[in-house]
């Protein structure tokens, strides 16, 4: 005979076990799982420890299940500098949870396979496969995911063009290839997808003209296409987007053309990087009314003088390098900014005693690069201010000061003051350095240990010691 506290206590035990098994979850969900899992041949940090047969997988890390049990989200993300990777191939199974709806594999580095297994996932909305090793193509049918509310591949090794069954894809808000290995054009579908407010097609081989389709695409906020191979001019239908676009990136392809009038109109714009194209003419003097800009790169372009009056509050990164321009002196509107960290000067022909270049705040700077110019006296009393530089690149001025009254932080780790008239001795202080190129100035005296080779001292009065001759006694 049980007592009745034994009785009570067996009740609990098969309520629990009716409980659990109520929770367990589909059959095919957890099938479809460890079939991933069984692709995966190393997860050094134990991200799928978790995951074992014949437990509801419902209570796996990273998975997530609706109110039937039924697997709806993954979500899997890598710390590739704490070791947390997986190693393998995304398994087909996966095409067995049905009912998922989100998946995110995000920073795993070293998973392979291909994106293919999403297509019988006709619930998916959201993706964002970033950072992994996926090959092969994107599947020419994935227009038919029309559930998708954002799709992200970025980071990844895909190849081929970008599918324009794409464009039936008229749900997406977000759209990510950036990173990879895409060739082809932009399909002119994409005017389709009329809720975009994110495209990033950044650092792949795409070619061709940007479509002059933006006039469809006016929710645009991040419009990423840098890294490519885009010919042709700045389409005119990018002035719809005004109002609300805050990056524009179209940097590192082949656009030729003037940069046009109306990006002045871009009032709530927060970055743009037009660099390393082939523009040329001036830069519109509407470019004063981009107040809110905090980042703007326009070098190795064929820009030419003369450069706007802007009236920015407050630029944070500034990139004029490698144009036409003769600026003459540092614009007060650079010199005045409160939260600048990087500024790049390169071969803008400036003629200033750098002495006399006083910026309001230099707590923030990072970088410096004024290489190129006909800069004069010392920048002794810059870097005694610069408490967080990191580079700082002056090469082939007319910089005249003692090497050894140069404060050189501990932050600092790249150093170019390559042809000037840099004058004594070498610091020890150098040795704390990543780069450094002192060459072709007027040092002297034997050198403090580095691990810097000859040519970082080459074509200086006396210089002697490792790497160079030894010294003379
Ligand atoms: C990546 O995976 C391959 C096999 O899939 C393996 O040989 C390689 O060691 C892995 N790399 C890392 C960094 O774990
Ligand atoms: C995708 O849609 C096309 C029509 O657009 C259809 O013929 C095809 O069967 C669909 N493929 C899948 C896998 O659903
Ligand atoms: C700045 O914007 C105002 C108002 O839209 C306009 O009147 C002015 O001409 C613009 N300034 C420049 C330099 O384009
Ligand atoms: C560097 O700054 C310190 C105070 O922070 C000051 O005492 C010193 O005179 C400065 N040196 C030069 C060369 O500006
Ligand atoms: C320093 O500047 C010179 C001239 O601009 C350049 O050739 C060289 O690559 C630079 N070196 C380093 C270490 O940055
Ligand atoms: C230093 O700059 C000179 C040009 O000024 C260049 O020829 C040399 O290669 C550079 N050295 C290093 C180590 O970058």
């Amino acid at each position: 005979m049980l007592s009745s506290s034994q009785f009570f206590f067996l009740s609990i035990l098969t309520l629990q076990c009716l409980t659990g098994l109520a929770a367990k979850c589909h059959v095919d969900d957890e099938a479809g799982l460890l079939g991933f899992k069984s692709g995966i041949t190393s997860d050094p940090s134990g991200l799928l420890a978790s995951w074992k047969t014949g437990t509801d997988c419902c209570t796996w890390s990273g998975v997530s299940c609706g109110e039937d049990n039924r697997v709806t989200g993954l979500q899997i993300y890598g710390q590739p500098e704490k070791k947390q990777i997986l190693s393998g191939t995304i398994s087909s199974s996966l095409s067995k949870l049905k009912r998922l709806a989100s998946i995110n594999l995000v920073n795993l580095i070293n998973l392979s396979g291909t994106p293919n297994f999403l297509l019988t996932l006709p619930e998916i909305q959201i993706v964002y496969i970033e950072n992994n090793k996926l090959s092969g193509r994107i599947p020419a049918t994935i227009g038919n995911l029309t559930q998708l509310f954002a799709l992200s591949f970025s980071g990844n090794r895909l190849t081929g063009p970008i599918p324009s069954s794409i464009g039936q894809l008229t749900q997406l808000s977000q759209l990510k290839l950036g990173n990879n290995m895409l060739t082809g054009t932009i399909p002119k579908t994409f005017s389709k997808l009329k809720s975009l407010t994110f495209l990033s097609l950044k650092k792949n081989q795409l070619a061709g003209l940007i479509p002059n389709f933006f006039t469809s695409l006016s929710n645009l906020i991040i419009l990423e296409l840098s890294n490519n191979k885009f010919t042709g001019k700045i389409p005119s239908s990018i002035a719809t987007l005004a109002p609300q676009l805050r990056y524009l990136e179209l940097g590192h392809n082949y656009l030729t053309g003037q940069i046009p009038d109306f990006l002045g109109k871009f009032r709530t714009l927060d970055t743009l990087d037009l660099s390393s194209n082939k523009f040329s003419g001036t830069v519109p003097k509407s470019f004063a009314n981009l107040t809110k800009i905090f980042n703007l790169d326009l070098s190795h372009n064929l820009l030419v003088d003369p450069f706007p009056q802007l009236f920015v509050k407050g630029i944070e990164s500034l990139d004029l390098s490698y144009n036409n321009f003769h600026l003459g002196t540092i614009p007060s509107w650079i010199t005045s900014s409160p939260i600048i960290y990087s500024l790049k000067l390169a071969k803008c022909g400036i003629k200033i005693k750098l002495d006399d270049w006083k910026p309001k705040t230099t707590y923030f700077y990072d970088y410096i690069d004024l290489s190129g110019n006909e800069i004069s006296g010392s920048p002794i009393g810059l870097l005694n201010k610069t408490d967080f530089l990191v580079g700082f690149y002056a090469s082939g001025n007319k910089l005249k000061f003692d090497l050894e009254k140069l404060r050189i932080v501990q932050t600092l780790k790249d150093l170019n003051l390559s042809r000037n008239m840099v004058y004594g001795k070498v610091p020890k202080a150098i040795s704390g350095l990543e780069k450094l190129n002192l060459s072709s100035n007027h040092l002297c005296g034997q050198l403090p240990p580095s691990k810097f080779g000859a040519n970082s001292f080459a074509g200086n009065a006396c210089l002697c010691g490792s790497p160079l001759p030894p010294c003379k006694s």
